[in-house]
């Protein structure tokens, strides 16, 4: 079998965790790539069921602050989320150079089961992963369990959802992949 330079760009794709991303800014034709790459995802009935809002520099600082806000309130109200998980949460956000919300359009006529729609959005996420590869850029999937509190936040309009936080960023340092079991054991061949 000939080699294939796409095995080298999935086997080498991590989910490389922010902290070990550096401060530098990414250019924005970097960042156009990756939601060109992201458009050109399969989907069925050609709903194009992605969204995306690009945080960067200012806009980013003032998402993670008004995030924060809503987490400190939330927690106050008895929602429950740790103080830790919203520090955390809220540093990434300020240390990461891009961080792109990822939205779910819902068909508006609800031709399709929501099942189909998530799998696009997430096929659409997995070439921008793939594209931050080859770009020698790191790039990290959040999905925190308090993400629906941010939908007026993120702008949301009705029948979107967000699936999480997709972050880019340089790497200082690489970090080791996990693997993946054999392969052979999830398939069978008839
Ligand atoms: C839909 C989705 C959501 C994820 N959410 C998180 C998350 O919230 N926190 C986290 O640490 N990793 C998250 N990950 C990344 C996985 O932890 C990571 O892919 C796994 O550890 C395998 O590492 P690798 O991708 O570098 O091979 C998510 C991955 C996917 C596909």
């Amino acid at each position: 079998m000939k080699a294939l330079s796409i095995t080298k760009t999935i086997q080498n794709r991590r989910a490389t965790p922010p902290r070990l991303f550096s401060k530098t800014e990414i250019e924005k034709e970097m960042i156009e790539q990756l939601l060109e790459n992201a458009n050109w995802a399969p989907n069925h009935k050609k709903t194009e069921p992605w969204r995306f809002v690009v945080y960067t520099g200012e806009a980013k600082n003032t998402l993670a602050k008004n995030c924060e806000q809503i987490l400190t309130k939330a927690q106050a109200d008895g929602y429950p989320v740790v103080t830790e998980k919203i520090e955390k949460f809220v540093s990434t956000l300020q240390r990461v150079p891009v961080a792109i919300a990822i939205v779910l359009q819902v068909d508006r006529g609800q031709r399709l089961p929501e099942w189909e729609e998530v799998a696009a959005v997430s096929m659409a996420v997995q070439n921008m992963w793939l594209t931050a590869t080859e770009m020698g850029l790191g790039a990290f999937w959040a999905t925190p369990g308090f993400l629906n509190l941010f939908s007026e936040i993120l702008g949301l309009e009705e029948g979107q959802k967000a699936l999480g936080f997709f972050y880019v960023g340089e790497i200082m340092m690489d970090y080791p992949s996990p693997g993946r079991g054999d392969v052979a054991q999830k398939v069978v061949w008839k």
